[in-house]
């Protein structure tokens, strides 16, 4: 029987900082994810240029990065016309929701967010309160357009609980204003480690040779992958444990190529970590290099980098207008029109 009901797909949110040179473990993690997850919902990516201020930014090369980053993701070949690709800073209500979410979140609970104690350790010089606030405004990301699924990497799993955490107290007070988002953390790949020392993750703030950034050069990701660090067994299996650097390369190869650790083992045990680590650079260039080539193209568009942005913020907007209007009568605060 035919249903003329249109049925309403669930919402996807997520965001990137634009602070930095992104890495295969941003990619892995949750770029890669954005696109594979298109299809499925109503996607909303945003390039969260107000949390990067939380740390001292150029104001230059931050507006840069700001185009760079959204160049990037329309390069993963993501459909504006479908998801709606934005500045956080455009859009309000971002702000908005979080004042009013930080009147129903705890210190204590601020306090104990890993992150916050990792950033505060390397920025001693610079603990201000956006810092310490920044799970906040990430909850209000993802509350305000009622989002039901939110790709991850491993390291925002805190942050996501957070949000979960917040949106249930709120509902439980004023009955249900918010969905509870779900977060969507790969497997294998959700903790990409540094090429250098892999009990480490991946980070794009740690040197050029611990990470292969999403627009390395070929020849450099290949340099890099084959200097990652592993050990003297040369012997391919899995065990992050007592082999971190060779189950890191095996996660990433996994990862891409969607083959199993016993597979890959199979595979490549015994043919030496030289032929090994060379799978593994064919595999990340044959993922980047389609990437980095439509990226250079889009990046030199500013007429329609500016118009996806645009349209997109102006979208969100409604979108946002819509919880910020449940939200502001459900606090009890006065209506706009009487
Ligand atoms: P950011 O900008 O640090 O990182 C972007 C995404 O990349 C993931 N990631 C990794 N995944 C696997 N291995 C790694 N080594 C690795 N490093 C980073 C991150 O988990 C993230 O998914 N707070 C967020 C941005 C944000 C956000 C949001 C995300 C703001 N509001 C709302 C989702 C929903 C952040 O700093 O990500």
């Amino acid at each position: 029987m035919e249903n003329n009901n249109e049925v309403k797909r669930k919402i996807l949110f997520s965001g990137v900082q634009p602070s930095g040179n992104l890495t295969l473990g941003n990619y892995i993690g949750a770029l890669r994810n954005f696109k594979l997850l298109e299809d499925q919902y109503d996607c909303l990516y945003s390039i969260v240029d107000l949390h990067a201020i939380t740390v001292r930014q150029d104001p230059t090369e931050l507006r840069k990065r700001c185009l760079q980053l959204m160049s990037l993701f329309l390069a993963l070949g993501l459909d504006p016309e479908k998801s709606l690709i934005y500045f956080q800073s455009h859009v309000s209500q971002h702000c908005e929701l979080a004042w009013i979410l930080n009147c129903f979140t705890y210190m204590g609970e601020l306090q104990r967010m890993t992150q916050f104690k990792d950033k505060a350790a390397k920025h001693a010089d610079n603990i201000n309160a956006g810092l310490f606030d920044y799970p906040v405004l990430m909850a209000a990301d993802i509350l305000l357009y009622q989002a039901d699924m939110v790709p991850v990497g491993q390291d925002q799993k805190q942050h996501l609980e957070l949000t979960r955490d917040i949106a249930i107290r709120f509902n439980k007070i004023y009955g249900d204003t918010f969905t509870v988002p779900e977060g969507y953390i790969p497997k294998v790949g959700g903790r990409v480690m540094s090429l250098q020392d892999p009990t480490r993750k991946m980070s794009k703030s740690d040197p050029e040779d611990t990470f292969v950034a999403v627009l390395d050069d070929p020849n450099v990701i290949r340099k890099k992958l084959r200097r990652a660090v592993t050990d003297s067994d040369n012997s391919v299996f899995y065990d992050p444990e007592n082999k971190p650097g060779v189950s890191n390369l095996m996660g990433i190869l996994s990862a891409l190529t969607g083959d199993s650790m016993e597979a890959i083992s199979a595979q490549y045990d015994g043919k030496g970590y030289g032929v090994f680590k060379d799978a593994v650079a064919d595999a990340v260039i044959a993922e980047l290099e389609p990437i980095q080539q439509r990226y250079q193209k889009i990046l030199g568009d500013k007429a329609y980098l500016g118009e996806v942005m645009t349209r997109s913020a102006e979208r969100a907007s409604r979108m946002a207008m819509r919880t910020m209007s449940k939200v502001h009568r459900k606090v009890g605060l006065a209506a706009y029109k009487l």
